[in-house]
C-alpha cells in the first residue's frame, strides 16, 4: 500500500523516482508526488497529482526538474481525502524540508495541535504533515536534521516508513521505518530507498532490509545505519537473486494472467524445495531441514495439540484450507482465525500450539500484529511467506517460502496456490511422523503432489473453454460459489478473487448452509458455481445444485468427475483427477481464470482493482 522512492547520486532525480514509482504501481495509489532538491540546493521543488502517476508526469512534461537528490510517493490515503494537496511530499512552512511518508500517524491530532499552538499553520488534512513541522520544529532548536528527525520519531505513534530531504544538508536523504516496509539499494556512486525491491532492481541487486526503527543516512557514496537511539549499526546487505524481468509482464496482456500462468512452475519449485527421493527417484519423504532444525520440528509434532492458524484474505483462505489438512492428514485439531479478530481478542494460546501465520508480502500489519501478540504469548511462530526479507520473514521463529516468485497483480494467485502446497506438505509431514498418516498413503500422496505442477498446466491449456463461459456469464447479477470441506475453504478464495477484479457480487457458502438462508436469494439471474472434487459428498453436492437450479439459477461446476455432475449441472470445467484432498490447488484455477475474464470483459483493469491495495500495511 502506497510507494516510497528515494533518490541520491549523480543522474537526474526525476526520471528514476518516476520510474521507481511505476514500478511501485502494483501496490495501488490515490495519488503520487515528487521533491527534488535543486541544483543550486536553495529550494525543494515539489510537484504533485491526484490520480494516476501519469497525471504526474503530464504536469512535469513541459519543465526540467534539474537535481540530483530526491523523494517521491504514490498515496493511498488514509487522512484526508485524494487531491493534490493532501499528496506527499509535505513540507514545512518555509519549504527547506520535504517528506514522504507511509503508514498512519496515530497520535497525529494530538501533535498537530501542538503544532498548531505554536503557530502553524496547516496545509492539508494530512496525519503526515505533523511530521515535516515537527522536524523543522526540532531542527531549530538543535541545528541538526538528524538529530531532529530522531526527535521527531520518538513523538510518533503508529506506522511509517519515511524519506526526509532538507535544503541545508542536499548532500543526504534521510530514511526510517517502523511497521511499513522500506528497503535501501545499494548502487555505484548512487543509492536508493524503496518500499519494495522491484523499483531499485534496474539499478542494484545489494539492498538493506531496514528493520523496526532502524534508521538509514544515504549519501552518493555510501550509506549509515542507525538504531532507535541513533547509534551507529552495521548489518550485511543482502543480494536479491531475481530479476526484473520476473516483475514485468512478459508479454501476456496483465500480471494477474501471468501470475495464473506461472504456477505449473512455481508450485514445481516450492514442492521441489521439499520433496525427499530415494536412489530410484521415487518421492519418499519431505524435509524442511533448511527451515527447521530436525529435533524442533519433532519436538514439536509430537506435542501439538492444536494447529492455530492466522492470515488476512487469501491466505486466510489458503489456511481454510490447511484446517481440513491439518485434521484430515495429522488428526491435529485446528483452528483459522482471520487476523484482524485474532489480534484483538486476547486469544487463548497453549505451549503446545504450533501457531502458523501466512502472508504473501509478510507486511500486512494485522497479520504481523497477531504474529507478535502470539509470540508474547509464548507461541512458537512458523511464517509462510513469498518475500525474502520481509517483516514476517524476520520475526518469526521459522520461515517457509513460498517460491512464488515477486507478485504483482493486486488480487493473489500464485501466491496462493504455493501457500496451499506448503500447508499440504507440512499437515502430511506432521501426520507422517506424528503416525496418524501410515506410510503408504503419505507415499501415495506424495507422488500426487509432485504431479499436480504438470496437472496444473493443462487447466490453463483449457484456458479458452473458462474464457467463453465468462464472456457468457460477466453480466450476471449475483453469483453464488457452493462446495463443501475443502472445497467450501476453495469456495470463499474463489468468490473473494472475483469480487477483488470484476467488482461482481458474489458469495461463498458452505454448501450446506444454502437451505438456512441464502436460497432464499436464488433467482433467475443467479449463476452458481459448485467446486465438487470430494467423493464423498458428490451426492450432497448434487442435491444442493438441483434445490438452486430448480430457483432459476444457473449452474456450472468445476470438477474432477465430468460424469457424475453432468447430471445436475449445465456446464463443467473440468480439472485433472489427483488424490481428492489435494485438489484443491486446482480447483481455484478455473475460479481465477474466470475472475480474470469477467474482469477484461467488463473492461476493468484486473491489475489494480478499485479501492484496493497489494500489501495492506495499515489496519
Ligand atoms: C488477495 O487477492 C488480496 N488482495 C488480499 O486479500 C491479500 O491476500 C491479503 O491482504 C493478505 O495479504 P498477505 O498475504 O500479503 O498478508
Ligand atoms: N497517512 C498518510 C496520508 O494519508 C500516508 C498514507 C500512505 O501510506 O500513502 O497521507
Amino acid at each position: 500500500m502506497c510507494g516510497i522512492v528515494g533518490y541520491v547520486g549523480s543522474k537526474e532525480a526525476t526520471p528514476v523516482l518516476i520510474n521507481g514509482l511505476k514500478k511501485l504501481e502494483y501496490r495501488g495509489y490515490d495519488s503520487a508526488g515528487i521533491a527534488v532538491l535543486s541544483e543550486s540546493a536553495d529550494e525543494i521543488l515539489v510537484r504533485k497529482s491526484k490520480g494516476a502517476l501519469k497525471f504526474l508526469e503530464a504536469k512535469i512534461a513541459d519543465e526540467v526538474i534539474k537535481g540530483s537528490v530526491g523523494i517521491g510517493h504514490t498515496r493511498w490515503a488514509t487522512h484526508g481525502e485524494p487531491s493534490d494537496l493532501n499528496s506527499h511530499p509535505h513540507t514545512n512552512v518555509s519549504g527547506t524540508i520535504a517528506v514522504v511518508h507511509n503508514g498512519i500517524i496515530e497520535n497525529y491530532a494530538k501533535l498537530k495541535a501542538w503544532l498548531q499552538d505554536q503557530g502553524i499553520v496547516f496545509r492539508s488534512q494530512t496525519d503526515t504533515e505533523v511530521i515535516a513541522h515537527l522536524i523543522n520544529y526540532f531542527y531549530e532548536k538543535s541545528g541538526e536534521l538528524f538529530k531532529a528527525v530522531l526527535e521527531t520519531l520518538h513523538k510518533l505513534e503508529g506506522s511509517y516508513a519515511l524519506g526526509v530531504v532538507c535544503t541545508k544538508y542536499p548532500d543526504r536523504l534521510i530514511a526510517a521505518r517502523k511497521e511499513s516496509p522500506l528497503i535501501v539499494g545499494l548502487g555505484k556512486d548512487e543509492n536508493f530507498i524503496a518500499s519494495d525491491v522491484p523499483a531499485v532492481l534496474e539499478y542494484t541487486r545489494d539492498v538493506y532490509y531496514l528493520d523496526q526503527k532502524e534508521i538509514a543516512v544515504l549519501y552518493s557514496d555510501h550509506v549509515d545505519l542507525f538504531n532507535e537511539d541513533g547509534e551507529k549499526i552495521h548489518k550485511e546487505p543482502s543480494h536479491v537473486e531475481w530479476d526484473l524481468s520476473s516483475a514485468e509482464k512478459d508479454g501476456y496482456a496483465h500480471f494477474m494472467l501471468k501470475e495464473i500462468h506461472e504456477q505449473p512452475k512455481v508450485l514445481d519449485a516450492t514442492i521441489k524445495a521439499h520433496v525427499v527421493y530415494d536412489e530410484k527417484k521415487n518421492p519418499v519423504d519431505l524435509t524442511f531441514s533448511k527451515e527447521i532444525e530436525s529435533d524442533r520440528i519433532n519436538e514439536m509434532i509430537q506435542n501439538a495439540k492444536r494447529i492455530v492458524i492466522t492470515a488476512c484474505g487469501t491466505s486466510y483462505h489458503a489456511g481454510m484450507v490447511g484446517k481440513y489438512a491439518f485434521e484430515k492428514f495429522a488428526r491435529i485439531p485446528t483452528v483459522v482465525d482471520v487476523a484482524s479478530e485474532f489480534r484483538y481478542r486476547n486469544p487463548i494460546l497453549n505451549k503446545d500450539d504450533v501457531f502458523i501465520v501466512i502472508s504473501q508480502s509478510g507486511e500486512t500489519a494485522d497479520t504481523l500484529a497477531a504474529m507478535r501478540l502470539a509470540k508474547e504469548n509464548g507461541a512458537k511462530v512458523i511464517a509462510i511467506t513469498n518475500v525474502v526479507g520481509s517483516t514476517v520473514s524476520r520475526e518469526a521463529d521459522f520461515v517457509i517460502y513460498t517460491l512464488a516468485g515477486p507478485e504483482i497483480a493486486v488480487a493473489s494467485t500464485k501466491a496462493y496456490t504455493t501457500q496451499l502446497a506448503c500447508l499440504y506438505m507440512i499437515s502430511m509431514m506432521f501426520g507422517y511422523k506424528n503416525g496418524k498418516l501410515p506410510e503408504a498413503e503419505y507415499k501415495k500422496l506424495l507422488n500426487e503432489l509432485i504431479k499436480i505442477p504438470e496437472l496444473s498446466q493443462k487447466i490453463l491449456e483449457n484456458q479458452e473453454d473458462v474464457q467463453k463461459f465468462a464472456s457468457r456469464q460477466f453480466n450476471k447479477s449475483k453469483i453464488f460459489y457452493i462446495g463443501r470441506q475443502f472445497d467450501s475453504a476453495s469456495s470463499l478464495e474463489s468468490a473473494l478473487k472475483l469480487k477483488e477484479v470484476s467488482y461482481m457480487h458474489c458469495e461463498a457458502f458452505a454448501a450446506g448452509e444454502l437451505k438456512h438462508g441464502p436460497i432464499a436469494l436464488i433467482d433467475n439471474d443467479t449463476l452458481v458455481v459448485a467446486i465438487a472434487t470430494c467423493p464423498e459428498l458428490y451426492e450432497k453436492l448434487v442435491s444442493n445444485i438441483v434445490e438452486v437450479k430448480s430457483r432459476g439459477a444457473t449452474t456450472m461446476c468445476i470438477t474432477q468427475n465430468k460424469a457424475e455432475m453432468s447430471k445436475a449441472c449445465d456446464e463443467i470445467l473440468e480439472i485433472p483427477e489427483t488424490d481428492s484432498t489435494l485438489e484443491s490447488i486446482l480447483s481455484i484455477i478455473p475460479a481465477q481464470l474466470f475472475a480474470y475474464y469477467c474482469s477484461v470483459q467488463k473492461g476493468i483493469d484486473p491489475d489494480k482493482p478499485r479501492n484496493l491495495a497489494k500489501s495492506v500495511t495499515v489496519e
